[in-house]
């Protein structure tokens, strides 16, 4: 972006909402962002331009476009039908109408896509290799869809090409309510199941019919975002419980019990978790259930890992425990087998169903709106929850999720300064910075240095909703020679990184 340019819309911006220099830098003050007097004043007079996460900061305030701000659209590109506009102004015109974002996305964080993967691809547009870490997509890391359920969707492909039930397929929910017998998932019925373009489509879902405004919905921190984004943009209130490091990641029961109010409707566990890869073990889980029971919440579960557990774990469903309760419990394709991008992912209403029979028809209808999930994708559930589970020879000694754990859990704690809690299923793990040594207060300014010095993209603690600046997300998908060269990277950083 040119100085020029970015300071002319600055101004113009700045203006339009009445804002000074002065107001910006009290805003940046009040949200922790980094921008003192002479950098605002220098961006005003076109000498230096700003970082990414300072440009989204300003245009966020500003309530303009970010690339609008940045400058690069031409005059050009705002030539519409013969139109000539110039910033927000018809030329030799009107003031034209600019077209905001919702402020009801403006608390809402996701930054597993945010400013330094934006930052990242910038970097990547301008020709340089970035090794990333950040994103739990087994694909592009050689990771490959059984071969059997690539066959069976081709195989099905032309029948799958209206829409199908609201809630899915018969064969696929079929199949789903058989994998809830398995897991002890007690009053389950083919109706009681919903498939959905990946999880992520049903947790949206199930947020939305569920939270009125001010609403409070117990959520972990750290968490897997978009369950706080979700609840948020629903107009709830995510109040987020610890899990305790010292203790293996789990929740913290005290804290939980500390959180709960007259308005807490729900509490969310993600079980295997993402980002620490925790697995809770039943007297934990019971503990949870105990205290919905206590206080007549519900149980949302996210389980889209339950089938990557290592050294010869259990996993547990939630909903087992709790038959008196209302559960629903997450799971799909996306991890365990490969096939993210298919975008196949289910939710299990189970337990008492009749306290929830409203919340059930709020489900139904949004589930109706959508009219159905992917129906090739679907169409491959029967195949892949039956027979010989393939991912499970990536889990023991000598398969690649196994024995990429064993690497980076004990190379990344080789680094002086960094410690981490073993990962036990999952393909996260969530190492904690001694912030002290490396003088550290700002986790996102650290990852969007790393991403500088070393070409390594990983997301910041901050990023989980996780509120000290001390912690980060390693994905471990890639191959030990990559994670190898990735460590060495990052440690060489922490040898000379001082905030
Ligand atoms: C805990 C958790 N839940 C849900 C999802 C989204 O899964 P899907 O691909 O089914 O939308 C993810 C993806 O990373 C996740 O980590």
């Amino acid at each position: 972006m040119s100085n020029q340019t970015f300071a002319q819309r600055l101004k113009i911006a700045m203006d339009r909402q009445g804002k000074k220099q002065v107001d910006l830098i009290r805003i940046a003050a009040d949200r922790g962002v980094k921008l003192g007097k002479s950098h605002i004043s220098q961006y005003v007079g076109g000498k230096t331009i700003p970082r990414a996460d300072i440009l989204r900061f300003l245009a966020e305030t500003l309530q303009v476009d970010e690339e609008w701000l940045k400058g690069e659209e031409s005059l050009e590109e705002h030539k519409i039908s013969g139109l000539e506009f110039q910033d927000n102004k018809i030329l030799g015109g009107s003031e034209m109408r600019v077209f905001k974002k919702s402020s009801k996305l403006n608390n809402v964080l996701y930054d597993v896509r945010g400013p330094v993967v934006d930052e990242a691809s910038r970097m990547e547009e301008a020709g340089m290799q970035i090794l990333k870490l950040n994103i739990g997509n087994p694909a592009p890391f050689g990771f490959r869809t059984p071969d059997e359920v690539i066959y069976d969707m081709r195989q099905q492909l032309t029948e799958c090409e209206g829409y199908s039930l609201a809630q899915g397929l018969f064969s696929a929910r079929k199949a789903i309510m058989q994998y809830a017998q398995l897991k002890k998932i007690s009053n389950v019925s083919m109706d009681d199941i919903y498939t959905g373009n990946g999880v992520s489509e049903l947790i949206n879902l199930s947020m939305s019919a569920l939270l009125d405004n001010g609403d409070e919905i117990l959520i972990p921190s750290p968490d897997y975002p978009l369950w706080t984004a979700c609840a948020t943009l629903a107009g709830g209130k995510a109040v987020h419980y610890i899990c305790d490091e010292q203790s293996d990641w789990y929740p913290d029961m005290e804290d939980i019990k500390k959180k709960i109010t007259d308005k807490t409707k729900a509490i969310v566990i993600i079980n295997p978790n993402n980002p620490t890869g925790a697995l809770y073990p039943r007297e934990i889980l019971q503990q949870i259930v105990d205290i919905a029971r206590e206080h007549q919440l519900m149980i949302f579960s996210d389980e889209i890992y339950d089938r990557l557990v290592m050294d010869g774990e259990e996993h547990v469903s939630i909903a087992s425990l709790a038959p008196d309760l209302f559960c629903v419990t997450y799971s799909g394709l996306s991890k365990s087998h490969m096939i993210a991008g298919f975008r196949i992912g289910w939710m299990i209403l189970s337990g008492n169903k009749n306290i929830a029979r409203d919340y059930i028809e709020g489900i139904k209808m949004l589930s109706n709106m959508r009219l159905c999930s992917n129906v090739p994708a679907q169409s491959i559930v029967q195949t892949a929850l039956g027979g010989h589970q393939s991912v499970n020879d990536y889990l023991i000694p000598g398969g690649r999720i196994y024995e990429q754990r064993e690497y980076i859990y004990k190379a990344l704690t080789d680094i002086p300064g960094i410690s981490a809690v073993k990962p036990k299923a999952a393909f996260y793990i969530f190492p904690k910075i001694d912030i002290k040594k490396f003088n550290i207060t700002d986790d996102e300014k650290f990852a969007l240095d790393l991403l500088r010095d070393k070409k390594i993209l990983l997301i910041h603690g901050g990023g989980f909703n996780w509120q000290q600046p001390d912690h980060f997300r390693v994905v471990y998908l890639p191959r030990i020679e990559v994670l190898k060269e990735s460590v060495e990277k990052i440690a060489d950083f922490f040898s000379y990184y001082h905030q």
